[in-house]
């Protein structure tokens, strides 16, 4: 992982007054995790932040550094497939901070290898987090962000919903690019309500899940899957969780007022491309 030296998220204010609530919020292990920068950089950026993980322990430790930042946060514990856990993080958000401007949906799982080998319960499993999940946070949601005026919902997609990127990963794939369509009709719908709603398409970024879920399929040794991944980007090197945290600080704020129902690629040139893996 490249070190806190990176960290250099805006300290403009950009998006001070916000409230933000961030579904998987914390980190598998020691490294920085996207949402975990994700959370990180709004509350840099002057929101007061709701750090939700289904891993109580791994929300905390990000709280900890957000308050080491002189910033603002709390923890909860919360599992995105659940109505009943979504609905209690987004009113102890409310409770704890007044009102819910931006809802972050950040969790994302698959299960990489050979396809056929996915049971059906695996399947439920990846959808049901990868997608009922923005549902369920959504439709709770929402009537904060009307009471407010408006509100901003984000979601973490893939490059995977575009194309294959040089693993199978199917059901991971399938139920980011529905992430996509997911936030398209949501960002009509709700724009009657002042209410954005875009995808950030990430790219190959260097956190500490592609080591702990995605070794086995590169089959490779660690030093190898990531020379295989850098060799896949134009730009030379896989990103980090601040690439992507920064884009998101920018489409939580009102620099992005104008922009609903987009897929931001934040890639390194990777979708651009042809090259192979
Ligand atoms: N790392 C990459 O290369 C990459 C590339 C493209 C997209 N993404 C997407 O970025 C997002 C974050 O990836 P990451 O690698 O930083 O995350 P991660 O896998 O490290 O997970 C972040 C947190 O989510 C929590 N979590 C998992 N399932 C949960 C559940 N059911 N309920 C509540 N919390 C849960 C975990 O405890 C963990 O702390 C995901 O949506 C992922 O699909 C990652």
């Amino acid at each position: 992982m490249r070190p806190v030296g990176s960290l250099n998220t805006p300290t403009d204010g950009c998006l001070d007054g916000r409230v933000c609530l961030v579904l998987g919020a914390g980190a598998l292990s020691k490294g920085w995790a996207i949402g975990q920068a994700i959370a990180i950089a709004y509350a840099r950026a002057g929101a007061r932040v709701m750090v939700g993980d289904q891993n109580l322990e791994a929300a905390n430790a990000t709280v900890r550094f957000i308050q080491s930042q002189g910033a603002q946060a709390q923890a909860c514990e919360v599992e995105v497939t659940s109505e009943v856990s979504v609905q209690n993080a987004v009113s102890n958000t409310v409770s704890a901070f007044g009102a819910l401007h931006v809802l972050h949906n950040n969790v994302g799982i698959g299960k990489s290898g050979d396809s056929a080998q996915t049971t059906a319960l695996e399947w439920q499993r990846i959808s049901d987090a990868n997608l009922l999940a923005l549902h369920l946070a959504s439709q709770a949601a929402i009537p904060c962000m009307r009471k407010a005026g408006g509100g901003v919902i984000l979601c973490t997609s893939s490059i995977a919903s575009h194309r294959y990127v040089g693993i199978p990963h199917l059901a991971y794939g399938v139920t980011k690019a529905a992430t996509n369509q997911f936030c398209k009709m949501m960002a009509v719908e709700y724009a009657p309500d002042n209410i954005r709603v875009n995808a950030l398409v990430v790219g190959l970024v260097d956190t500490p899940r592609i080591r702990n879920t995605l070794m086995g399929t590169y089959g490779q040794d660690e030093e190898a899957m990531v020379r295989r991944r850098n060799a896949q980007i134009p730009l030379g090197e896989m990103g980090d969780a601040w690439d992507v945290a920064n884009a998101a600080v920018f489409l939580a704020s009102d620099r992005a007022r104008f922009i609903s129902g987009i897929e931001l690629v934040i890639d390194g040139g990777m979708s651009a491309t042809v090259r192979g893996g």
